[in-house]
């Protein structure tokens, strides 16, 4: 079957956006199926906020085009099936949450679900305090539930776990990949690696408003399985150099494409290691690892 740019939630080419001496954003291209979550990645200044501004339709691309359901971002069309988390300061702060929900599910024109979202975002104690006061996870968790209110088919996440404790953290979580397998499309940035894993099926590194890596996770990973071998040695032996090893101040490690060679041949050089561990390398590295070598999956 082949989707048609219309039945993407996200089909962009080209996006450029520059502000005055920055080019924040490059070139940037992205698809996004529903029923699919992609992760943004990057450094500080990357240019991620800077794309879903454009994907939102809050900045005008300087270059490229964008299309959400084959809609421009921020027709009406296109706002109708779009959420996303405001920044938690533009909230008015003398209503209540149970107020800002339903005013925001009316503009959407759906039932206001108050009762779903105390439950997916932890708002039992605090729909019905005025948001003066609130602390910065608590407007968090406000500003995650206005992005979800208006049953929406895609939705824009920048960084949506700053600030939540680790509970709320892995609340979203389930509430996350509950949304996409429902047929929901995510679009998430953030800093924590594993959140992304744990989210995502997708990626797209940012570096300088360009991307410089992207594609499916799994894709990634079956690209290059490196495993990454922990083990202590006596205090006055070294690894062979064939191993590669490096001593990070407390055990020896070692990256290996072919683990299972490498443990055969420790063995029968009769290394005496021990509390020997095996782990497939985090994303975080393995794409350093990529991006390294050129290579792109
Ligand atoms: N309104 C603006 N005026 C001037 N420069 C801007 C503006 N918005 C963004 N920039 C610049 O564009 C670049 C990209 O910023 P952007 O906010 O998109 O980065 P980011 O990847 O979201 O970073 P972070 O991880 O820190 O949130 C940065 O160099 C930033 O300083
Ligand atoms: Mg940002």
């Amino acid at each position: 079957m082949t989707l048609h740019s219309s039945d993407l939630a996200i089909h962009a080419r080209g996006l450029a956006k520059r502000f005055g001496a920055v080019q924040a954003v490059a070139r940037i291209d992205l698809d996004l199926a529903p029923g699919e979550a992609l992760g943004l990645l990057g450094t500080n200044g990357a240019g991620k906020s800077t794309t879903l501004a454009m994907l939102m339709g809050l900045r005008v691309p300087d270059a490229g085009q964008a299309l959400v359901f084959g809609h421009p971002p921020g027709s009406p069309a296109a706002r109708r099936w779009t959420g996303a988390t405001p920044q938690a300061r533009d909230l008015p702060d003398q209503v209540t949450p149970r107020e800002i929900l339903s005013y925001a599910a009316q503009r959407y024109g759906v039932p206001p679900a108050i009762d779903r979202l105390i439950a997916d975002f932890g708002l039992g104690d605090l729909i019905d305090r005025r948001v003066a006061g609130f602390s910065g996870g608590q407007m968090r968790r406000v500003a995650l539930a206005l992005a979800f209110v208006g049953q929406p088919r895609l939705v824009f996440l920048d960084e949506p776990t700053s600030g939540l404790d680790s509970a709320a953290q892995d609340a979203f979580r389930v509430m996350a990949r509950g949304y996409v397998a429902q047929g929901g499309a995510l679009v998430l940035t953030s800093h924590h690696w594993d959140e992304i894993e744990a989210i995502c099926s997708s990626i797209a590194v940012i570096d300088r408003g360009e991307t410089v890596l992207a594609g499916r996770i799994d894709a990634i990973r079956a690209r290059a399985r490196i495993t990454r071998l922990g083990f202590d040695l006596p205090p006055d032996l070294v690894p062979p150099l064939w191993l590669g090893a490096r001593h990070d101040g407390a055990r020896w490690q070692a990256e290996t494409a072919d683990s299972d060679t490498a443990l055969r041949r420790m063995v029968a050089e009769a290394l005496p290691f021990a509390n020997l561990t095996l782990q497939p390398l985090e994303l975080k590295d393995l794409i350093h690892h990529l991006r390294q070598e050129g290579t792109r999956p």
